[in-house]
């Protein structure tokens, strides 16, 4: 069942998602090559809890970390550890916070100094991909129709979008219906109503869509071994365009 939200609960989902958004920015300034994924996970635990929130994903059916931090080839999940980041390194990030009962979720992936003209590229397209599935998140659309605008901006460019993972609603719960795929064809699925809260979510990667998972249980990669890029973000849909809630202000 798709729960509908009301203004005053879409209030709540975004301000758990203004937090995460706020820690992608203390991300994005801490990222440098020599910093440890650890040392990021730590501060922004510590940043979380300052503003009262709670990091989402710790212990999330045994999530060992407090964020996602996904290097390169990594697609998503990756756990945060000793790895040093390097110059060039793709890095997406991923928050999870929860907030008097209520979740936010966003992503995003950053280069450590400048990225080569391919990760440059994917990076790029990963971002407006997203966009284009949040244009498409209209009330009255299907759902489909933001899963197909998804693929299609990535396909046009060369690239592939991951099957193995999708998005979703978000609210009381970091993970509710509907399930968000980012491929499909237009016009199938629920209507989009007002109310609605989703994260969309495009992991796309370099090379093949296939993907698997690392011994550690979590991280997922690029079965290739290419690289990944992932973008997200927490929307509501309402009577005209998309309310992106995963900002910072
Ligand atoms: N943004 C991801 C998702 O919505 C993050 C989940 S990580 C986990 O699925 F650790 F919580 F699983
Ligand atoms: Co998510």
């Amino acid at each position: 069942m798709i729960t509908l939200k009301s203004r005053a609960e879409v209030t709540k989902i975004r301000n758990a998602c203004r937090i995460v958004s706020q820690t992608l920015d203390l991300m994005e300034r801490e990222l440098r090559a020599g910093i440890s994924t650890k040392e990021l996970d730590g501060l922004a635990v510590e940043f979380i809890k300052k503003q009262g929130g709670r990091p989402a994903f710790f212990n999330y059916r045994g999530y060992p970390g407090n964020i996602c931090v996904s290097i390169n080839e990594e697609v998503v999940h990756g756990i945060p550890g000793g790895r040093l980041l390097l110059t060039g390194d793709i890095v997406g990030v991923d928050v999870g916070v929860e907030l008097e009962g209520y979740y936010g979720d966003a992503a995003r992936t950053f280069s450590v100094g400048k990225a080569g003209a391919e990760a440059q590229k994917l990076m790029d397209v990963t971002r407006e991909a997203l966009y284009c599935g949040i244009g498409a998140a209209r009330k009255g659309n299907r759902l489909s129709d933001i899963s197909h605008s998804i693929q299609a901006h990535v396909e046009a460019a060369g690239f592939s979008v991951v099957r193995e993972l999708v998005g979703h609603g978000i609210g009381t719960s970091l993970h509710e219906e509907p399930q968000v795929p980012n491929y499909g064809k237009p016009g199938n699925g629920p209507r989009l109503e007002p109310g609605m809260v989703l994260c969309l979510e495009p992991m796309v990667n370099s090379g093949t869509y296939n993907v698997e998972t690392l011994p550690d249980q979590w991280t997922i990669v690029t079965q290739d071994r290419r690289l990944s890029a992932h973008f997200e973000h927490a929307i509501a849909v309402t009577d005209g365009d998309a309310e992106i809630l995963s900002v910072s202000e």
